[in-house]
């Protein structure tokens, strides 16, 4: 088969998906925008929510989603030396709800949130959609580092300025850099939070698609801050390709948080489904195999990707993403504006993540999702290259 003929079965396979990474552009677009792969994910969760649709089994189902916590705790142990205690595992329809929730009970109005920026575009409207203050920490430019120094001063600038810090939300690991952050970037943002009483809210959605020679650090895994005071939120959406049957879990260190969380109107969180629960389920206690093959893949393609910037595209900057599917691209030398996505869709047919959205420090950055097959990474590297080279 020709590198065309697979091209072009992809995209016949791809375009007929309904989500809206494929439906959003024209067909003359390429989408390498928004987080979802175009793999299909791991047999045995088609095989259980095939079996799902023979029994007709779509009743109301509450046990479903009471199984997670104790999966999500074995998996996370196994994983990540990390065990959770499921008691303190609540299932949510998605992470940003859990990540809303702990932040709108866990702050008051005015109360400052830390940020490190550039991070995943929705953090900075549920920070200042309740009326919360963005204090923004950048990653150190180079690296991409967390850096005690760069959070305390970011906290002091807020003070003067009349803002009190009281949350710090993380990305961990993090979108849009790929970065993995060691077990001492961890611990010194947990020295600062337990000296300054913060609360950590911890989106480790990502915390199962990293790539060999780095390990996942769970935020509570690090010394120096109490268990109370840390959210941690996760799914298996990212890593199986799950994100639009809406589950999520976060284990929520703190009692008063849970108890404020169980006050609220019965019904107002609503409930995850049964597809959503099952699929989660079955990608934490029979998913390892496939996951283990899945990331090796992108890893593959990672490296294709770097590998082709660095030779067809050198002036645009880009570190190898030590997890995520993600690469951020720095597209500030070829001069294609704050916004170089807007000028790839025009000119190059290809959608990517808009740099800006991410905060200030996006600006001259795109954000390319490589989860997708050699040839249609390929094809979206050929036009950009053609257009910008
Ligand atoms: C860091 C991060 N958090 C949250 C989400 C969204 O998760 P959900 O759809 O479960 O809210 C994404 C999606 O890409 C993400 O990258």
């Amino acid at each position: 088969m020709s590198e065309h003929d697979d091209l072009s079965s992809d995209l016949a396979r791809l375009r007929a998906l309904s989500g809206v990474k494929w439906t959003r552009y024209p067909a003359d677009v390429l989408p390498c925008w928004v987080a979802d792969m175009d793999l299909r994910t791991a047999p045995p969760v088609t095989d259980a929510l095939r079996d799902l649709i023979e029994r007709g089994d779509f009743g109301y189902n509450f046990h479903a989603a009471a199984a997670l916590p104790e999966c999500f705790a074995d998996w996370t142990e196994a994983r990540h030396h990390w065990r959770p205690d499921p008691p303190r595992v609540r299932v949510f329809t998605d992470v940003l709800q859990a990540v809303h929730l702990a932040l709108w009970l866990g702050t008051e109005p005015g109360d400052g949130v830390v940020l490190f920026t550039p991070v995943y575009p929705p953090f900075f409207r549920m920070v200042t959609g309740i009326s919360r203050r963005i204090v923004d920490c950048p990653l150190d430019p180079v690296g991409w580092r967390l850096e005690r120094d760069a959070l305390d001063e970011a906290i002091e600038r807020a003070a003067a300025s009349g803002i009190t810090t009281r949350a710090v939300l993380l990305c961990s690991p993090h979108n849009p850099t790929g970065r993995v952050f060691g077990p001492h970037e961890i611990a010194a943002v947990a020295e600062v939070a337990a000296h300054r009483d913060l609360l950590v809210i911890s989106d480790e959605i990502w915390a199962d698609v990293v790539f060999p020679g780095k390990q996942h650090v769970p935020f509570p895994a690090s010394s120096g801050l109490r268990p109370d005071r840390i959210v941690t939120v996760a799914a298996a959406s990212k890593a199986f390709n799950l994100a639009g049957l809406r589950c999520a879990v976060a284990h929520i260190g703190d009692e008063r948080l849970r108890a404020k969380i169980a006050e609220l109107p019965d019904h107002l969180l609503g409930a995850v489904s049964t597809p959503g629960a099952v699929a989660t389920r079955v990608a934490w206690t029979e998913g390892g195999p496939w996951l283990a093959e899945t990331v090796a893949f992108l890893e593959n393609q990672r490296d294709h990707l770097i590998e082709r910037v660095n030779a067809e595209l050198p002036e645009v900057r880009v570190q190898t993403p030590q997890a995520t599917y993600l690469a951020w691209l720095d597209f500030r030398a070829h001069d294609l504006g704050d916004d170089p996505a807007a000028w790839l869709l025009e000119h190059a047919k290809v959608a990517l993540g808009t740099g800006p959205d991410f905060g200030v420090h996006g600006k001259g950055f795109a954000r390319l999702n490589f989860a997708t097959t050699r040839a249609v990474l390929d094809e979206a590297i050929d036009r950009i290259v053609a257009a910008v080279g």
